[in-house]
């Protein structure tokens, strides 16, 4: 089973993968980690950081080599959680030629919704607890503004498909995985 988690910062996307991927017994990735994975590490991992220390999304081909690179690896080909990834339309249609590639298919879209003053009050919160540099005012507002413009016409592509599952990411944690639970084809 491959799932899409869909949401804007703070909505709870790693926190639910973290529980799918124990109860679905498939491995979950999150492009944003990978992506601070290599941040600082070469000339090319300062340029990432840069994208994300701006809130700014992170360029489609150097995503796209990360996540083809993480599909081809044995543990993913009975399925996988995909954690912030497709974020543009872009990414959305590399990935459907991948997997058409590899007679593979997406099985569901969660998009996961929460109000704003919610979203920045977790992250700023997230801010005091852990050091995640886009964690602070200015940058979480500039990656809010990514989601919608970016990111949420996603939804849009593969909405034709009956695909996306709305989940309201505004209830505990727990209520949120019970409610995804619900959605499992
Ligand atoms: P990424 O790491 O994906 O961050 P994000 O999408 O901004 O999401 P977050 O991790 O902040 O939030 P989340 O929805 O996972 O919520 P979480 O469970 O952590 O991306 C970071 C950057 O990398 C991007 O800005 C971009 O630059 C780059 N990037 C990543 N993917 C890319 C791509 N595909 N293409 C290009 N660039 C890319 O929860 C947040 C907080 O809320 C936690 O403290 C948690 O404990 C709390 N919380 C969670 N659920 C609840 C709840 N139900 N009630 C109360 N609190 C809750």
């Amino acid at each position: 089973m491959r799932i899409i988690f869909i949401g804007p910062p703070g909505a709870g996307k790693g926190t639910q993968c973290m529980r799918l991927t124990q109860h679905l017994k498939i491995p979950h990735f999150s492009t944003g980690e990978m992506l601070r994975a290599t941040r600082n590490q070469s000339a090319l991992g300062r340029v990432v950081a840069s994208y994300i220390d701006g809130g700014r999304l992170a360029p489609d081909y150097l995503v796209m080599r990360l996540v083809t690179k993480r599909l081809a690896m044995p543990d993913c080909v009975g399925g996988c959680l995909f954690d912030g990834f497709p974020r543009t339309v872009d990414q959305a249609r590399m990935l459907d030629e991948y997997l058409v590639e590899k007679n593979g298919k997406i099985d569901l879209v969660l998009n996961l919704v929460a109000d704003q003053e919610e979203l920045i009050a977790r992250l700023l919160k997230r801010s005091t607890l852990e050091d995640r540099v886009d964690d602070n005012a200015e940058t979480i507002s500039a990656r809010l503004r990514v989601f919608h413009t970016q990111t949420a016409p996603v939804l849009d592509y593969y909405a034709g498909r009956d695909l996306v599952r709305t989940v309201d990411g505004m209830q505990s944690p727990d209520k949120v995985f019970e409610e995804i639970l619900g959605h499992l084809p």
